[in-house]
């Protein structure tokens, strides 16, 4: 991410003046899918891409805001009514509008913006834009009052009430929280976390994008998320202390089957099986047992693939390659219908493998993946 670029941009295309810079990551996961919306565990950490964005107080009720990647510029006013069309600056918006609902009195600003993470790739640019502006507003406007897990949630209502995901929490906790070198174990119910360091030796994490750009607003994922509380209602029938998925065994959810449909049941039985996986990879991490961390990433892709129905051909293609060249661990990351494969990699198979997927890809799809090493980083910070 170049500070420099996006400075030079905001000079250019306001008054010659400069503001304060902040930065914030997209994320991995390394596993725990669809698991935070249902009180589960996740496993994220930052990544060393995001956004930058220069911000300074404008004097007017406006904020005037441009996209440096999609040399956009628009303009809004702070009132609930104000709401710009263009997809990209709702984001901005919804963040103001979520920080005045907490109380922070949010002044109009002029704003230049840049990523280079990966967009639609299921590493979660949207939580880094989110959160960019969410640390930034209680910077500038909030005397830093609002904590950082509010901060998080500013840019999950955000994607509730402005970009129509009902995403959990996991993408903007990991983009505020983030730690380098290490991964972030969550209990979404209780919002405890702890951090993992994460220098796996012999191993190394790498993404495999796709290029098949998901579209989670475009409702699967509100659906699966519904699916998942048609299970809970169910359950809870006989189970009234259940409040989420994470709190049911596959013995409650068997007993409650005539009241679920078949959907349903094969969506509710992956998120069950997925949220022990995060804890069985956790102690297998420990031991430093990176066999099984790799054995549980696969039998996630399978879940995901077959149960939950969130990849797609060319996700499942990557993940048999990654199987078929040795790959310790393979699976889908993110919400799915597009986007990443992460792989945990031995060293010594890092190369045949790239060059492996790359090529059959190719041959398969007429177009080569993308690949991304993973670093991973540091959380929301301001840089100027
Ligand atoms: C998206 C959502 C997250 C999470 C993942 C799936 O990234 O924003 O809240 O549900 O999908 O694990």
């Amino acid at each position: 991410m170049d500070i420099e670029y996006v400075r030079s941009r905001f000079i250019k295309h306001f008054d010659g003046t400069t503001g304060s810079v902040y930065a914030s990551p997209g994320r991995i996961n390394l596993i725990g899918e669809h698991t935070d919306y249902n009180g589960g565990f996740v496993f994220p950490g930052a990544v060393d891409k995001g956004m930058i964005a220069e911000i300074k107080p404008n004097g007017k009720d406006k904020v005037r805001a441009y996209s440096i990647d999609l040399k956009d510029y628009v303009e809004f006013g702070l009132n609930e009514e104000d709401a710009p069309k263009a997809s990209w600056a709702r984001y901005i918006f919804g963040v103001c509008r979520e920080m005045i609902k907490r109380g922070v009195e949010v002044k109009g600003f002029d704003t230049a913006f840049a990523g280079d993470v990966p967009l639609g790739a299921g590493m979660s640019s949207s939580a880094a834009l989110e959160s960019t502006y969410a640390f930034a507003l209680n910077d500038l406007f909030g005397e830093n009052k609002i904590d950082k897990f509010e901060l998080a949630k500013v840019g999950q209502a955000t994607e509730h009430n402005y970009c129509g995901v009902n995403c959990g929490i996991m993408d903007q906790f990991a983009s505020v929280f983030g730690k380098e070198g290490s991964l972030i174990r969550l209990d979404c119910r209780s919002l405890e976390y702890q951090y993992f360091p994460f220098k796996p030796d012999g191993y190394r994490l790498v993404l495999v994008d796709s290029v098949v750009k998901h579209e989670l607003a475009s409702s699967a994922y509100n659906k699966r998320r519904q699916s998942c509380e048609a299970a809970v209602a169910a359950i809870q029938k006989k189970h009234p202390h259940v409040e989420f998925l994470r709190d049911c065994t596959m013995d409650m959810l068997q007993e409650a089957k005539a009241d679920i449909s078949e959907e349903d049941y094969m969506r509710a039985e992956y998120v069950i099986e997925e949220i022990q996986r995060v804890l069985d990879v956790c102690d297998a991490l420990e031991q430093g047992d990176y066999e099984t961390v790799g054995q549980k990433m696969f039998e996630t892709h399978h879940g995901m693939s077959k149960l939950y129905e969130v990849s797609c051909e060319e996700l499942d293609f990557l993940n048999d390659v990654a199987f078929d060249c040795g790959v310790t661990g393979s699976r889908v990351m993110g919400g799915g219908f597009g986007g990443c494969t992460i792989n945990l990699v031995k060293n010594e198979l890092y190369e045949t493998f790239i060059t492996t997927a790359k090529e059959r890809f190719k041959a398969k799809f007429g177009r080569s993946p993308k690949v991304y090493d993973v670093v991973i980083g540091d959380g929301s910070r301001k840089l100027l």
